[in-house]
């Protein structure tokens, strides 16, 4: 018998999570304005909110932790960062940051004007946020295929080239400051883009003058899937493939707390010196000095050590894999999830799921709050609460898509976990025709509004 693969780790501390019965979540949602943000976790069983500073770090990193240099400027943990960024990933400068947004404002605060636009795959929230904060526009060029779940288009990240040449062709150069490729493309369901893909995008950018950039959060991911479906690429190693991948990116925004296996820190890498500088004095002022910017010594060790172990291969083919299987065993069940399975989540569609909660009602949101009065399982809303009100007349947006997102942490929960939540969601499955209304806002702010919106049952 062929021997199965299984995880390159064992585990040598556990943490107790917490089991509690439907009459209490019930009490807990509502006490929380139906919005899962606002739930503690001791009253959550399995925690799939995000796969974002949630996963576990080795036992080497671990030592890095203790290593860690605290030195104000040009720590030792710094220099061991700076390595791995120029060896691994390819880029000359950078600039370490608390978390991934952060990168954002830095990048934003050095290239963004009013009125600009910046195009991409499909921009995430906190990136789109600070597009629109500036009065600028995220334009988002995903390809169609995307929109559809049953496709089974390997690449469904892809940036559409004739999308993307209309806002090349319709802006002037000046007002496009850069195209931004978010890789694995999260707001289109953890789907990866293929290399062939960021080589046209280059190669089209080239010609109009754009610098392209990675959103690289789930970089090592998306490697992963260029190795597993792409033919030119299944020989070569995840270090190779990331070192080319980077090599047509003028720069990154990066939340090291994905593929950078930590729990907090970001990263701001860019081949261009006076673009280090510019952001570089950003950076002093809201994030600490370029060698630290915002995480302690400790932190930057452990971030150098995680993305050299997130970008070997036995590791991702052990994480793709969980995701993927808990992706199959609800498709087995007839529950409606995007295909094929994303890299770090499960996204289901939740206008299939529930057909009968009207759109104004926010079904996917209906459907993570069911999941958790069910089983104590915390998803999150990818839809109309996500997608936010139009600036400017200030309607609701409503996305193709209305997902509800199980993202699963890195390291963390078994296969046992992921039965448990497959079953929570088939007994939601089971009843789907009998929830027949959703939720209405309360109170909401002026942006980014999933996080604290309040709801009640309409
Ligand atoms: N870009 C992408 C593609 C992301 O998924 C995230 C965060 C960010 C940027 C921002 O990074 O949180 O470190 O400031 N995504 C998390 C999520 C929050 O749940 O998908 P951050």
């Amino acid at each position: 018998m062929e021997l199965p693969w299984a995880e390159p780790y064992k585990i040598k501390m556990t943490e107790e999570i917490f089991t509690s019965s439907r009459e209490e979540r019930e009490k807990w949602i509502e006490e929380a304005g139906f919005n899962l943000f606002n739930l503690s976790s001791d009253k959550v069983y399995i925690d799939l909110l995000t796969d974002s500073g949630t996963g576990s770090m080795s036992d080497r990193q671990w030592a890095e932790m203790m290593l860690g240099d605290e030195s104000y400027a040009g720590s030792q943990s710094y220099l061991k960062l700076q390595k791995v960024i120029k060896d691994t990933l390819g880029f000359p400068y950078f600039l370490p940051t608390h978390q991934g947004r952060a990168a954002e404002n830095i990048l934003f605060s050095a290239l963004l004007k009013e009125g600009m636009v910046v195009p991409g795959n499909s921009h995430f929230d906190t990136t789109k946020g600070h597009i629109e904060f500036r009065k600028a526009h995220a334009i988002d060029c995903t390809i169609e295929e995307a929109f559809d779940i049953d496709d089974l288009h390997p690449f469904k990240g892809n940036i559409d080239l004739n999308k993307l040449e209309e806002v090349y062709k319709t802006h002037s150069k000046e007002q496009i400051p850069l195209c931004l490729i978010t890789v694995t493309c999260n707001s289109s369901g953890g789907q990866p883009v293929s290399m062939e893909n960021i080589k046209a995008v280059k190669e089209l950018s080239d010609q109009y003058g754009i610098p392209v950039f990675f959103d690289a959060a789930r970089f090592a991911e998306n490697a992963y899937f260029i190795k597993e479906r792409e033919a030119n690429y299944k020989d070569k190693s995840i270090k190779e493939i990331v070192k080319e991948m980077f090599s047509y990116g003028a720069g990154f925004t990066m939340s090291a707390k994905k593929d950078g296996l930590v729990n907090i820190g970001g990263l701001l890498a860019m081949r261009d010196e006076e673009l280090f500088r510019t952001c570089g004095n950003f950076g002093i002022i809201y994030e600490g000095y370029i060698t630290y910017g915002g995480l302690a010594g400790r932190d930057l060790g452990a971030l150098a050590q995680g993305l050299m172990e997130s970008t070997e291969y036995p590791y991702l083919q052990a994480r793709i894999h969980q995701v993927e299987y808990l992706g199959k065993k609800l498709m087995e069940y007839g529950i409606p999830v995007q295909q094929p399975i994303g890299g770090h989540a499960v996204f289901v569609d939740a206008l299939k799921f529930l057909p009968n909660v009207p759109r104004a009602e926010y079904p996917a949101q209906t459907l993570g709050i069911e999941l958790y009065k069910e089983g104590g399982v915390r998803g999150v809303e990818i839809g109309t609460l996500l997608a936010d009100r139009d600036p400017e007349t200030r309607e609701d947006r409503f996305p193709k898509l209305e997902l509800l997102r199980l993202a699963i942490p890195r390291k963390v929960y078994s296969y046992k976990h992921m039965d448990y939540i497959a079953a929570a969601l088939k007994n939601v499955y089971d009843r789907r025709n009998e929830i027949r209304s959703g939720y209405e806002i309360v109170w909401e702010p002026e942006i980014l509004r999933h996080f604290t919106v309040k709801l009640k049952k309409k």
